[in-house]
């Protein structure tokens, strides 16, 4: 238990929106974190960026039932309520929100939702169907309740960030949305929720994420068939990682660049390491 504060849980959508209301009557910015819990380094950068840009930041923690799919273990999600709670208070966040399934979806899940169209279903879309369509439809609707002036999404999830940024472009949505980068473990591995059901074999394994995106970005400068090659390279090394995809997609439509492309581009990756899928991404330019 930590000697800090926690911050003051909200487990209602009237709670929170008198909170949030009361914070801009105050006069003061609002940033949200939107996040499944289970916090960890890479939710701290969010948290430390959001403090430079707004007075006062609220953490949502809620793990949406609505973007797992049927085939995904939504009772095996990790619940860290309290280690998240401490962490969040030495952080000096002052608020979470974390409204229990039934609040957040009264009626079930909700009568209307938010497509995300073709992109929803390719790359994660594709072994997750309806995942999107669940994540736009509860960030959208944490949007409306918390009122926030800026929301932070990471680069992690590449895809979600590109169908999040679309909505609120699309939706006119009054909101800044920040980019955090990825946080890194020393050897290369994406800081996820999820590696902490990684063993020590799988953890070694679940290196070769990102030792092949930096074989992509190693060979960048020779052209795109080398960036694919190199990765795929790698990928194939690890016999321990069953990829599901390595794509290079382009930035502003997130769909695979044609053969022969040059510019700045997205390459993504995803696989599977024992029964933990884990995806991973790096902006590169091809020349
Ligand atoms: O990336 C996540 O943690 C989730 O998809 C989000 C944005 C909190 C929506 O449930």
């Amino acid at each position: 238990m930590s000697s800090h504060p926690r911050p003051q849980i909200i487990e209602t959508v009237a709670g929170m929106r008198d909170v949030a209301a009361h914070e801009r009557a105050a006069g003061r910015t609002i940033a949200l974190i939107p996040t499944l819990g289970a916090l960890h380094a890479g939710h701290v950068a969010h948290v430390e960026r959001a403090a430079e840009l707004a007075d006062v930041c609220i953490v949502s923690i809620f793990v949406n039932p609505t973007q797992f799919g049927a085939n995904e273990d939504l009772d095996n999600y990790p619940r860290t309520m309290d280690d998240d709670l401490d962490l969040l208070g030495e952080l000096g966040v002052p608020y979470v929100f974390a409204p229990s399934v039934e609040e957040m979806y009264p009626k079930g899940p909700t009568s209307t939702t938010i497509a995300a169209g073709q992109l929803g279903t390719t790359f994660e879309g594709k072994s997750r169907r309806g995942h999107f369509d669940g994540v736009l439809t509860v960030v959208a609707k944490l949007l409306a309740i918390t009122s926030p002036h800026v929301v932070t999404f990471g680069q992690k999830d590449a895809q979600q960030l590109f169908l999040v940024r679309r909505m609120i472009t699309d939706l006119n949505i009054p909101v800044r949305l920040e980019i955090i980068e990825t946080v890194r473990e020393e050897d290369g591995l994406a800081l996820s929720s999820r590696n902490q059901f990684l063993n020590a074999s799988q953890r070694d394994a679940a290196t070769i994420l990102s030792a092949a995106l930096n074989a992509a970005t190693s060979a960048a400068d020779s052209g795109l068939d080398s960036v694919i090659a190199a990765a795929q390279g790698a990928l194939m090394g690890e016999s321990r990682a069953e990829l599901d995809y390595f794509a290079v997609v382009d930035t502003d439509t997130f769909t695979p660049v044609p053969d022969g492309f040059r510019g700045p581009a997205t390459a993504i990756v995803a696989a599977r390491v024992g029964a933990t899928r884990l995806i991973d991404n790096v902006s590169l330019y091809v020349g």
